[in-house]
């Protein structure tokens, strides 16, 4: 028996970086799932012509078009709902979204994020754990809540820090991370062994999580 493959809509404001990675990762075989759509909020965003060249359908929702968060919101919601996603994947998507929103899809939304949360959430991340000295950052996959990168984490990559770091050689690394970890994190997903509870506990296979998994044991130091 053959079983269809998880539909999911993934949302980018930018580069598509980490979007490309999960197109190139399902053409491989390596994660069954079927990208439905990809929705934007800036029309200028580079990774709507990533999706074009592969073949997905593509949805600029303009955010400067809207009267104001909750119209953006419910644009938003009105566009995934045509596409039934079983997930939505958030990837460098750059709004914060209004808690209604977020809990429409409690346990099917999710964000990757350039640091190990808790540790640094927002923006200029790299930056910031340069400048406290952190000898170790990497890369968080977590659910989506209505608190800014603070909902329940379920996978995480460990990227070293090195002495001569600048923000953009730092997140040149993390982004590498990013794009393994968040396909392993979509496909954990997609195989139904990742849930989120009724108390925001993460289940994986079955159990509760005590503490977030890291993919792979070591500390990236190389690229
Ligand atoms: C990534 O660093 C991601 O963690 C953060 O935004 C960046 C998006 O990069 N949320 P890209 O658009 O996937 O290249």
């Amino acid at each position: 028996m053959t079983t269809k493959p998880p539909g999911i809509v993934i949302l980018i404001s930018g580069r598509g970086s980490n979007l490309e990675a999960i197109i190139e990762a399902t053409r491989r075989g390596e994660l069954p799932v079927d990208i439905r759509a990809v929705i934007s909020n800036r029309p200028d965003a580079a990774g709507i012509a990533i999706a074009r060249r592969a073949g997905i359908e593509t949805v600029v929702i303009d955010h400067a078009c809207q009267a104001d968060r909750a119209s953006f919101d419910a644009a938003l919601q009105t566009t995934i709902d045509t596409y039934n996603p079983g997930l939505v994947v958030l990837a460098g998507f750059m709004r914060l979204l209004t808690p209604g929103f977020v809990e429409q899809y409690r346990g099917r939304l999710i964000n990757i994020h350039p640091s190990l949360l808790p540790d640094f959430p927002g923006l200029n991340t790299h930056q910031r754990v340069i400048d406290a000295g952190r000898e170790v950052t990497g890369a968080t996959v977590h659910f989506v809540t209505a608190e800014t990168d603070g909902g329940p984490a379920y996978l995480q990559a460990r990227v070293a820090v090195r002495k001569d770091d600048t923000a953009g050689t730092l997140a040149a690394r993390v982004l590498r991370q990013e794009h393994r970890l968040y396909r392993e994190a979509i496909r954990q997903v997609a195989e139904g062994r990742i849930a989120l509870d009724n108390e925001d506990r993460v289940i994986l296979d079955g159990v509760p999580l005590e503490t977030v998994p890291l993919l792979g044991t070591a500390v990236v130091t190389g690229t």
